[in-house]
């Protein structure tokens, strides 16, 4: 591997800026903010330290070739071309995620096989053998994106997304996705030394990726990570890995003030306490079932963070009913003086029926829903 090597971080839209400044403090030199994410040039050291730390990026990917390509045949010309004798051996198993974006091609398998077919095909010529394909454990996940006619062809190096922390043990409806929630918390500038509190918190994302900042948790820790696997650098990769890991561990610090969540639903609140104790965050978070229009603030000051329900805009007066609900909610949280708040919505009546006036504002992307978040002064009082 060269010593830097050029790496691009995807995030969710509307985050890429926090990103950037997440790789920066990381100590990643060259940052450069793209849509849909970053690019940046890392040895493998820093490589690593990146995977093991960030909280907002959804994956780190070695881009290989950008081309433009027609038709199935092109897709099958302009994978043929790259070198992936560098990168895999006969022995090695792979796979190929393909996404899309306004191609001419409508199924992402069909561009996932072209490829796959190139990479078998090129390396039974060079090597006198292909290696088999394992969609679900490979040694090399290659990722192609086809974005119009622009082909780019990347090796993964988390394997998994980043996402998915592996502390999700109960499903539950409309949560947020976890780099998304760590995003919000870096852009109200949360950084773990004030009390956090989540009146609405559902499976608790928000309150958990609050309780790793503040307890200094690498939010990779428990993970294995693509890279581990290639038949080329894993060996390096996991010694790297493990030393980081090994440092990692020495900042771990108990939660220095209390995060406290509420939800009003308890099956919500029952999810929310399985996935912070699989998170191993039982010491730090505390939950009850309780209203967020008539709960007591906590003792301030501190930051006050949710994500309120959206509404059904297709049920018959859902709209209504949800404007009332914000009205209520903002009447409520009027009261909580030396709570500065932070509230991402993905309803466009919030923000008037809640009746405050926001200090900033920026658009994110929740998966395909387009939200705002909001960011509240504290109240004096
Ligand atoms: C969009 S979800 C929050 C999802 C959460 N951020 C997550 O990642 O799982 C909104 C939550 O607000 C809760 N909720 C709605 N009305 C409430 C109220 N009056 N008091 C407390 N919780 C409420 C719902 O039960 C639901 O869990």
């Amino acid at each position: 591997m060269a010593q830097r090597l050029p790496l691009y971080a995807t995030a969710a839209r509307g985050t890429e800026d926090l990103l950037a400044a997440e790789l920066t403090a990381l100590g990643i030199g060259k940052v450069r903010q793209d849509r849909g994410g970053v690019r940046f040039f890392a040895n493998p050291i820093e490589a690593l330290r990146a995977c093991l730390w960030t909280r907002i990026a959804m994956r780190v990917l070695y881009p290989l070739s950008e081309a433009t390509v027609h038709g199935a045949e092109g897709l099958y010309e302009a994978a043929a071309d790259v070198p992936w004798e560098e990168h895999l051996t006969a022995e090695s198993t792979f796979a190929v995620d393909a996404t899309l974006k306004d191609s001419e091609h409508r199924h992402s398998g069909f561009v996932a096989l072209k490829v796959k077919d190139a990479i078998a095909d090129r390396l039974r010529a060079k090597l006198g053998a292909r290696p088999d394909v394992d969609s679900r454990h490979p040694a090399v996940r290659v990722v192609a994106h086809l974005a119009g006619e622009a082909l780019s062809l990347s090796l993964d190096l988390c394997g998994e997304p980043l996402y998915r922390r592996g502390y999700r043990a109960v499903p539950t409806v409309a949560p947020l996705k976890e780099t998304l929630a760590a995003a919000v918390l870096a852009a109200a500038g949360y950084v773990g030394e004030e009390p956090l509190f989540d009146p609405m918190c559902g499976s608790g994302t928000l309150l958990i990726e609050g309780a790793f900042i503040a307890t200094r948790r690498a939010p990779g820790m428990s993970r294995h990570f693509g890279v581990e696997g290639w038949p080329h650098l894993g060996a390096q990769a996991k010694e790297i890995l493990a030393d980081l890991k090994a440092d990692a561990r020495k900042l771990k610090r108990p939660a220095p003030f209390p995060i406290t969540g509420l939800d009003r639903d308890e099956d919500a609140v029952a999810a929310a306490r399985k996935n912070i104790e699989t998170a191993g965050l039982a010491p730090s978070i505390s939950l009850e079932p309780g209203d967020a229009l008539t709960a007591p603030p906590p003792p301030a000051p501190g930051l006050l963070v949710t994500n309120p329900p959206y509404g059904d805009r297709m049920k018959a007066g859902g709209q209504k009913g949800m404007k009332a609900f914000y009205f209520k909610l903002g009447e409520h949280l009027a009261t909580y003086a030396g709570w500065r708040m932070a509230v991402v919505s993905g309803n466009t009546a919030f923000e008037s029926a809640f009746h405050a006036r926001p200090l900033s504002r920026r658009k994110l992307w929740n998966g395909p829903i387009e939200c705002e978040l909001l960011g509240y002064p504290a109240r004096p009082g």
